[in-house]
């Protein structure tokens, strides 16, 4: 049994003071979120990664937007494993659609991100998605395996189990038109086959969340679908009203 997973993506959204804000009121939302056997979590700026972590109920995932393969070195404006650990960070979102387009993240790159991870015993959750001309092409299936089949790679089957994979249909990210819960079923069902040819059995204690447009009133419907485990939401996961409504879809 899977358990279900929420997990705010704030892209570039809340100063330090704003995130602090969140973090402190969030205390009674992750109880009822614990109660009922739902992970929850966000993923705030580096910079508001410390203030997060350190003001919010424990038992909420904080998680990184993005991270170095490297150590440390001469990589500049880049962060690297040891410093999120240090702060008590476990999780990176990776691959998403607006890192690979706005700053040419690969899947190849995602691969040498994922490995890293999973060698510092934490938790990759890895994005994928098709553009609106690959999915009026018909062509979303091809796209997300490419995506998949590259992104974990030589992945050992018995770390493949930390690894979330986050399916986000790029024309449904932050344009209020979801994708079907039957559409996003589908796909996610595809990706588990994906998974399932690569690592196994693993494939079915794999994470795979739905992302793109998921508000408190569409989120139960992808969860009436018995793949989809879980949602990886951005603009509705800013405010605690409707971060707490997400968690209620959740429920329900
Ligand atoms: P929206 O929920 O704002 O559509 O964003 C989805 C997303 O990109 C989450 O990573």
């Amino acid at each position: 049994m899977r358990k279900k997973l929420l997990l705010g993506n704030w892209k570039m959204n809340k100063t330090p003071r704003e995130a602090k804000e969140f973090a402190l009121a969030s205390k009674e939302m992750v109880d009822y979120a614990i109660a009922h056997d739902i992970d929850v979590g966000v993923a705030p700026t580096y910079v508001c990664l410390q203030t997060v972590k350190e003001n919010a109920d424990p038992r909420l995932i904080v998680s990184a937007q993005n991270v170095n393969e490297h150590d440390h070195g001469a990589y500049t404006g880049e962060i690297s494993i040891p410093m999120l650990q240090e702060l008590g960070i476990s999780w990176v979102i990776l691959g998403h659609s607006e890192r690979r387009e706005y700053n040419g993240e690969t899947s190849e790159a995602c691969n040498a991100k994922i490995h890293a991870l999973l060698a510092a015993r934490m938790v990759p959750v890895y994005c994928c998605g098709e553009s609106l001309e690959t999915f009026e092409a018909g062509k979303t299936k091809a796209w997300v395996e490419e995506q998949i089949r590259v992104g974990l790679a030589g992945i050992a089957p018995e770390d493949a189990a930390s690894v979330v994979i986050a399916y986000e249909p790029i024309w449904a990210i932050g344009t209020g038109k979801s994708a079907t819960k039957e559409i996003a079923e589908d796909t996610i069902a595809f990706i588990r086959g994906i998974l399932r040819d690569m690592f196994g059995d693993v494939a079915d204690a794999m994470r795979i969340l739905y992302g793109g447009s998921v508000k408190p009133g569409n989120i139960a419907e992808y969860m009436s679908e018995p793949d989809i485990d879980g949602a990886l939401v951005g603009g509705a996961s800013l405010a605690l009203d409707s971060y707490r409504g997400l968690i209620e879809g959740l429920v329900k």
